[in-house]
Parts: structure tokens; C-alpha cells; sequence
């Protein structure tokens, strides 16, 4: 194997590093580059926007390892300020020695991050964690400045996909299971630790950008500073019923009061099909939007700038895509995906608010998007002549971008040929409702359809391609 590579423009040497390091060995993993390339791009968008309060935007990439990502952004970025922290000897070593290859001047540190996190604020973190993000939450918003930047990206795959459930439950305070929307779910359940860290030096968040692929799940996230925005931000975090049959779900409303009906928030009747549990509560998690969809739009605009690979580019077109969760189609508008997937006969399933915040304001703010609630669903006759469950009235917002994603594999009607997604989303569009492609599951569809209007929909589609 060679000793050096080159990612983002500079050149790191790798000897002796590893993927799973033991006691003073360094890191270095190559698949992870896609995650550095988009984090690259956030701090560019960030750098872009202005909303950097102090006058040098102070980065910090607080888990160095070989440095490999702060050395980029002080190349790419040489105005911003670049502390490479780890507390390991040898990584911080490695560190000093790529920034001496790359001539680059960069602060090195070698603090446990939550030390250092404690002792100085920083406009830009970067903590790319081996396993779970959740020990250092706190500390990283302790001291972040209003309208900072958090890049969080976690690898604990067990438990963030309800394999390790008593893990799950110490680390994020919940309950999931393998669902067919299980990355959204866990970049959800990350987001609701993010949410209660922030909320306990009162602070909110808002999210700029969610990835989960094969090997990492990130989540991006900008401080807002205050009491009233940490109260905001806490009660969106909610159960999830799912329905274990059919894998419907629907976030839980508000509420103090136990619910009397829980399946009644479903739309589908399986309930009445079968007795027993059918549907089990997970979470809770974040119920609000992942995606701003303009920042992920300057994302784009970054990694275009920056020439990053076709991947990344693509990668992030869905997420913008996705973020922006349209309604009915224009001329020529992209819906998203990186390849015209069919979804018959595919082998593999691969599987600010406003500026109310200082630290010291108190007060409860209203919801500013609270006004347009769900639609209330009442025991009627279906178009299809159907009789719906009486669907409980939901409180939540109508997000932008709706929450989860239904896998075409999973829920096509049986033995329709449904041909290209892109053309389903298309006619979802035209029934006027939100679709989109979405990163998270090449083939899924993300839209504002509840699981019965979906099914019902496909079905209409297939029948009319034939
Ligand atoms: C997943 S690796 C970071 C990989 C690196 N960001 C990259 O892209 O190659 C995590 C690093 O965090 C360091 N580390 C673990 N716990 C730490 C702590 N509490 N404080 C500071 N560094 C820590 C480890 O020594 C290791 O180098
Ligand atoms: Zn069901």
C-alpha cells in the first residue's frame, strides 16, 4: 500500500494507520471521504454565508486523527482560523507532520474534546466519532456562538438501527427496529440527543443537512442561542408509531394526555384486519424538518466550485431534491436520484426561526410554521370506495420536506410493473402531492402521501402504463 494519498488537495501520510485503531495507532479511512468532501462543503457554505458571528470563522475538526480534513479546510479556506485537535500522541504527531508535507499553518491540539470544547468557543465543529456522538454533546454546545456550525457524524450502526436495543436505549434514550426507512430513522434519533444536549445549555437547533450512507450517518446542524428556541427544538422530539405489518408510521402529536386511540394516527387498517400488537412506538426522535434545503443547495454550489468528485455532486443533487420535496412538476425539473432506477425487476435492493435568542431572553415562542396542521382525516369513503380508519388530527407542522420515505419494493401493489421511480415521483407531483427521490434509499420516494394514498396511487400509476 502506498504511504501517501491525496484527498481535497493534500497529501497525507497514511503508514501504519488503520480503520479500527487500537492504542496509539492512527486512523485513516479512505471510504470515509465522501463524508469529509461534504463536510468541506458546509464549511464552505458556512464561510459563504456571513452568518459567522466572530470576525475569523474558528474551525475546529476536534477528532483530527491524521488531520485530513482540517488541513483541507485551512487549504481550501486560508482565512478561517484551523485547531486539529486529538487526544491520541501519535495522531497529533501525524497531524503536525501532514501539516508540515502540506505547508499549512494549523493549531494543534491534544485535548479530550470535551475539555477543550469547555474551554473556548469555536464557529465550525467538525466531531467524526468512532461509534456514537452522544459523549460529547454537551459539551460541544457549551460555548458555541449563535449560528455556529455542528457537523456530527456517528458510526454506531448497532445501535442506531436497533440491533444493540439497550445500547439504543443508554446512548439515545429510545427504541427502534429494522424498518424499511430505517437510515432517516436514526439520523432522527441522533438529531433528538443533538436537540436535548442543546436544549440543556439552552440552545436550539436548526438542521441544515442530514446524510446517512453505508458507513457513517451526519448530521448538520446551526446553534441558535436561547431559551425560547431550546423549547421550541424539545418538543419536536416524538414516538413514532409503526405499524409492524404494513411499516405505516406517523409521528405522535403534543400532548400530556394518553392517547386513546394510538393506531387511529395510522392510515392503515390492519388493525381491523388482526387482533394483537400490530404496531409498536419508537423513538422518540426529532419530528421537524432535516433538510434546509438552500443550504444544501450552497453545498452544491461548493462542491461544484471545488471540483469534488461525481459522487459528492450527485449525492448532494438528491439531497437538494429532497430538501425541497416538490409539488407539482415545472418544464424541466430534476426530481432527484442519481440514476433513472426501474423499480420492477431490480435484482438487489440495496438497501430560525426569527432572531429571538439572546442567552439570557425568556418566554414561550409559538411555533411560527404551527399553523398548518395535518389534514384531519374522519371516517369516509376512500376513492377507491374503501372505508379509512378515522385518522386522528395531527399538531405537527406541514414540513417542507416530509418526513420518511416509502421503498418502492416494499409497497408496490403485487405483480404491477411500476417502471422508472422518476416517473412515479413525476405522477405523485401531478396528483398534487409533495415527491421527491431521497438519498437515504436509491429506491424510495419521499412524499407528503400518507402510506394508503401511496398504495392507492401506485396502483393508479401501474394501471395506467399498461
Ligand atoms: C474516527 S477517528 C477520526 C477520523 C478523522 N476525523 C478522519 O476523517 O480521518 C476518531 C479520533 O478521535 C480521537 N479521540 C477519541 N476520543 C477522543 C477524545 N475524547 N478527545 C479527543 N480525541 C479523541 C481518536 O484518537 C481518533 O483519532
Ligand atoms: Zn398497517
Amino acid at each position: 500500500m502506498s504511504e501517501e494519498v491525496e484527498e481535497h488537495g493534500i497529501r497525507i501520510n497514511i503508514k501504519g494507520t488503520f480503520h479500527a485503531p487500537k492504542k496509539n495507532e492512527v486512523m485513516y479511512n479512505s471510504e470515509m471521504v465522501v463524508n469529509r468532501s461534504l463536510v468541506l462543503c458546509a464549511l464552505a457554505a458556512y464561510y459563504e454565508s456571513g452568518l459567522c458571528t466572530n470576525s475569523q470563522v474558528r474551525c475546529l475538526d476536534a477528532l483530527g486523527a491524521t488531520g485530513v480534513s482540517g488541513l483541507a479546510w485551512a487549504k481550501h479556506f486560508p482565512k478561517v482560523d484551523v485547531v486539529i485537535n486529538d487526544q491520541s500522541p501519535a495522531a497529533t504527531e501525524r497531524i503536525t507532520s501532514n501539516a508540515a508535507t502540506n505547508n499549512l499553518q494549523v493549531n494543534i491540539t491534544s485535548e479530550d474534546v470535551s475539555v477543550l470544547l469547555h474551554q473556548r468557543p469555536f464557529d465550525f465543529v467538525f466531531l467524526d466519532c468512532y461509534g456514537s456522538s452522544v459523549h460529547y454533546l454537551d459539551a460541544a454546545f457549551r460555548n458555541a456562538p449563535k449560528h455556529s456550525m455542528l457537523a456530527i457524524t456517528s458510526t454506531d450502526d448497532s445501535a442506531l438501527y436497533g440491533k444493540a436495543t439497550d445500547v439504543t436505549l443508554r446512548n439515545y434514550g429510545g427504541y427502534v427496529v429494522k424498518t424499511s426507512y430505517a437510515k432517516e430513522l436514526a439520523a432522527r434519533l441522533v438529531l433528538g440527543s443533538v436537540v436535548r444536549a442543546a436544549a440543556k445549555s439552552n440552545k436550539g437547533v436548526e438542521v441544515v443537512c442530514c446524510v446517512a450512507l453505508k458507513s457513517f450517518i451526519t448530521v448538520m446542524v446551526r446553534v441558535l442561542r436561547g431559551p425560547a428556541a431550546a423549547n421550541t427544538c424539545v418538543r419536536k422530539i416524538r414516538r413514532v408509531i409503526h405499524c409492524c405489518v404494513c411499516e405505516d408510521r406517523a409521528f405522535y402529536p403534543e400532548t400530556v394526555y394518553p392517547l386513546e386511540e394510538p393506531y387511529s394516527l395510522l392510515s392503515c387498517d390492519c388493525r381491523s384486519k388482526s387482533a394483537g400488537k400490530l404496531a409498536v412506538e419508537l423513538g422518540p426522535v426529532w419530528c421537524d424538518e432535516i433538510f434546509d434545503a438552500n443550504f444544501c443547495q450552497a453545498m452544491l454550489t461548493q462542491a461544484n466550485n471545488l471540483q469534488l468528485s461525481h459522487k459528492v455532486i450527485s449525492l448532494l443533487q438528491t439531497i437538494v431534491s429532497e430538501g425541497k420535496c416538490k409539488g407539482e412538476p415545472g418544464p424541466d425539473e430534476s426530481v432527484g436520484g442519481d440514476k433513472e432506477n426501474t423499480v420492477s425487476g431490480m435484482a438487489e435492493h440495496t438497501s430560525a426561526q426569527t432572531e429571538k435568542e439572546e442567552d439570557d431572553e425568556e418566554g414561550e415562542e409559538e411555533e411560527k410554521e404551527g399553523s398548518q396542521h395535518q389534514p384531519c382525516h374522519s371516517l369516509e369513503e376512500d376513492n377507491d370506495g374503501e372505508r379509512s380508519p378515522k385518522r386522528m388530527k395531527m399538531d405537527h407542522p406541514r414540513l417542507k420536506s416530509p418526513a420518511f420515505y416509502f421503498n418502492l419494493h416494499r409497497h408496490s401493489p403485487k405483480g404491477h410493473d411500476l417502471g422508472k421511480i422518476n416517473r412515479v415521483v413525476d405522477y405523485l407531483q401531478r396528483a398534487h402531492h409533495k415527491a421527491s427521490r431521497t438519498h437515504f434509499d436509491p429506491e424510495a420516494i419521499r412524499t407528503d402521501c400518507t402510506l394508503r394514498e401511496f398504495t392507492r396511487l401506485l396502483l393508479e400509476f401501474s394501471q395506467t402504463q399498461n
